[in-house]
C-alpha cells in the first residue's frame, strides 16, 4: 500500500474512534464516496449493532454497505444523520471543501445537508490554502454542457467535459480548472445560479463540521478557522 492509502486508512479509523462511539442504537449514518470513504465502510464491519441504517451518497457505496449487512435507507424516508462521513479532493483552514474528484457531489451534498456532523476525511495531500489546484468538478444537465461551459469561462476557468462519466442521476462532468477561488461562498452560489447546473463541489454553504487529517506524524483534529 502507498503511504497516501496508509495516512487514508489512519484517517478512517480514526473517525471510527471518533464516531462510533458517540453513536446510539436509532441513529442513521451518512455515508460518502471514493477510496477514502471506502477504508471507512470495511472498518464499520464489526460495529452494525451500534446504529440503526445509513444513507449513502453513491450506489458504489450503498453497495459496499449492503456486503457488510448495513441496512442503507433511501433519504425521503430520513429526516435526519447523526454524522456524515466523507472525503474531500481540497480542503481550506476554513474546511471549506472541493469534492466530486468520484462524481457523486450531488448526492454527497443532499446528503450532507441533513447532518447533525460533517466528519471529512482526508490524507494531508488535500490541504490547501486557496481552493482551486483541484480542477472544480460541476454536475450539469447533459443537454446543457456546453452553455453551462461557456458560462464557467467568464469565471476565468477552463472547464473541461469529463468524457465518458455519467452519474447515478444520469448528470454529466465539467472540471473546471485553473480556479483560484478566493471567496468559496460567492463562488458556490454563483455557479449554482447557472441554468443547467445540477450541482458544483464547493462545499461551502455547508462545509464540514470538523476534520481528521491524515498527516506522517499522525492524525491531527481540525475545526473551522483552527487550522493545524
Ligand atoms: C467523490 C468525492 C471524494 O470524497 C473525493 O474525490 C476524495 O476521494 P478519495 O477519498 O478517493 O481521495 O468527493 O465524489
Amino acid at each position: 500500500m502507498n503511504k497516501q492509502d496508509q495516512l487514508k486508512q489512519q484517517v478512517a479509523k480514526a473517525a471510527i474512534d471518533y464516531v462510533v462511539p458517540k453513536l446510539k442504537q436509532n441513529d442513521v449514518l451518512g455515508i460518502g464516496t471514493g477510496s477514502t470513504a471506502n477504508f471507512f465502510i470495511d472498518m464499520l464491519d464489526g460495529h452494525q449493532d451500534k446504529f440503526r441504517a445509513a444513507i449513502a451518497s453513491s450506489e458504489a457505496s450503498a453497495e459496499r454497505l449492503a456486503k457488510i449487512n448495513v441496512a442503507v435507507l433511501d433519504m425521503n424516508d430520513v429526516e435526519q444523520l447523526a454524522f456524515y462521513v466523507d472525503g474531500a479532493d481540497e480542503s481550506n483552514g476554513q474546511l471549506q471543501l472541493i469534492k466530486g474528484g468520484g462524481a457523486a457531489l450531488t448526492r454527497e451534498k443532499i446528503v450532507a445537508s441533513i447532518a447533525k456532523q460533517f466528519v471529512c476525511i482526508a490524507d494531508e495531500s488535500k490541504w490547501v490554502n486557496t481552493l482551486g489546484a483541484f480542477p472544480l468538478p460541476v454536475e450539469v444537465l447533459p443537454m446543457a454542457r456546453e452553455a453551462v461551459a461557456r458560462q464557467l469561462e467568464s469565471l476565468g476557468g477552463e472547464p473541461v467535459w469529463r468524457k465518458g462519466c455519467v452519474t447515478d442521476n444520469g448528470g454529466h462532468i465539467l472540471d473546471v480548472h485553473g480556479l483560484q477561488i478566493a471567496d468559496a461562498i460567492k463562488t458556490e452560489t454563483e455557479i449554482n445560479q447557472m441554468v443547467g447546473v445540477i450541482t458544483n463541489g464547493l462545499f461551502a454553504l455547508r462545509k464540514a463540521d470538523v476534520m481528521l487529517l491524515g498527516r506522517e506524524d499522525g492524525v491531527q483534529i481540525i475545526y473551522p478557522g483552527l487550522g493545524t
